[in-house]
């Protein structure tokens, strides 16, 4: 099968190419990605030069080069991970969330349905179906209901990809998944940042009173899942997926604390996100039981082997704070 994966030089997106190049040596990976702030190639280390894959850098908003890429590849399916990913950036400058997740999402979908593609798969999120309050989870028939710019666009995205299935016979899927960790995610997103703060002895951003919460999936489990939806299934259908893993923000970040050996006096309660969701929680029994797909690890086994990833790659996390992460970073909590 020859695939194109969109985003897949950044955190989702790399961790899914590294493993069809490891596990599924039948699949030729053509890896589109602009290279935004959120875009690595560091994050492909040892994998840009393997005979399965290859990097283009380009724009998913680009329909020219896209389809020169499905006839030059001979493409069967495309795999959308390219997306703006950060609701916080969302919350500052929502237009490119339009442009990428929207816009680009659409010219995607254009292209394949101009060269008959095999499968489109849309990579999605939870977040699409809005906040949940203490009781009660996300299913694949839960209202569409997004409260923040990114999960609007995500969601517009969402309806596109089903209205050129049910309009013109696009054979689609999408899934819906929760909040990710592992190796490679930017130092924007909370696991990541509070790892970066607490190894540098800097204050640890709580929004609100941190009892927020969402369900947390180890990256390895998101990829192969879509890796099952892709592969195994029917087109036209959804699949939510997640970890079972509720926590709080506040107990994830004092697991971190503990295994690092650092303070809780580090965590510093700041001004909340606006508009924040209070809870995320995702019902995955329709993947696990029609595709018998399950996590890999635990929360305990998943974030310990991301802390110790973190621990392992401190060059990585270097070279990307002493970017322009600086100037976000200040711009983002200098005054909260
Ligand atoms: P990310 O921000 O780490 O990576 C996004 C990648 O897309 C980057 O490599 C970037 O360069 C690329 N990109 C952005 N705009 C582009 C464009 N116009 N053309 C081509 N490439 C472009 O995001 P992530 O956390 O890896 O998320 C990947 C996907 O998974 C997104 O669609 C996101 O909505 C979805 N998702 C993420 C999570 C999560 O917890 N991170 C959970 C569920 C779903
Ligand atoms: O649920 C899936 C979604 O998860 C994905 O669709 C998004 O792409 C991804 O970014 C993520 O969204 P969240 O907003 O949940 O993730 P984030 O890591 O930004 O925040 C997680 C929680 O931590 C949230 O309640 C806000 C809080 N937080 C976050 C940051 C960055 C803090 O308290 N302090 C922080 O500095």
């Amino acid at each position: 099968m020859n695939i194109i994966v969109t985003g897949g030089a950044g955190f989702i997106g790399s961790n899914f190419v590294r493993m069809i190049l490891d596990e599924h040596k039948g699949t030729y990976v053509v890896n589109l990605d602009s290279l935004t702030y959120a875009g690595n190639l560091g994050n492909l280390e040892g994998y840009i030069d393997n005979k399965n894959h290859k990097f283009v850098k380009g724009d998913i908003c680009d329909g020219r080069l896209v389809e020169k890429l499905i006839d030059e590849h001979k493409i069967d399916a495309i795999v959308n991970f390219a997306a703006e990913s950060h609701v916080d950036r969302s919350l500052v400058d929502p237009g490119v969330f339009i442009d990428t997740n929207v816009t680009g999402t659409l010219t995607l979908l254009k292209a394949a349905l101009e060269k008959n593609i095999g499968r489109f798969l849309q990579v999605s999120t939870d977040e699409v179906y809005g906040s949940l309050g203490e009781e009660g989870m996300f299913t694949e028939q839960t209202p569409i209901s997004p409260n923040s710019p990114y999960s609007a666009s995500k969601a517009a995205a969402d309806h596109l990809v089903c209205a050129f299935g049910h309009s013109w016979g696009l054979k689609y899927n999408i899934t819906r998944c929760s909040n990710n960790y592992g190796q490679y995610q930017f130092p924007e997103k909370m696991i990541p940042l509070m790892i970066n703060n607490a190894l540098n002895g800097k204050d640890l951003p709580m929004y609100g009173d941190g009892l927020y919460v969402r369900d947390w999936l180890y990256v390895y489990d998101h990829c192969t899942a879509i890796w099952k939806v892709l592969t195994e299934t029917e087109p036209g259908t959804i699949y939510n997926v997640g970890g079972n893993n509720e926590k709080t923000n506040l107990a994830v970040v004092n697991f971190i604390l503990d295994r690092l050996g650092k303070d809780t006096s580090l965590i510093k309660h700041v001004k909340d996100r606006p508009g924040h969701d209070r809870r995320y929680a995702i019902d995955s029994t329709k993947i696990m039981t029609e595709l018998k797909w399950a996590p890999s690890v635990n929360f305990e086994e998943g974030m310990s082997k991301t802390i110790d990833w973190y621990l392992q790659n401190k060059k990585w996390l270097e070279t990307i704070v002493s970017g322009d992460y600086q100037k976000y970073y200040d711009s983002m909590y200098a005054n909260r």
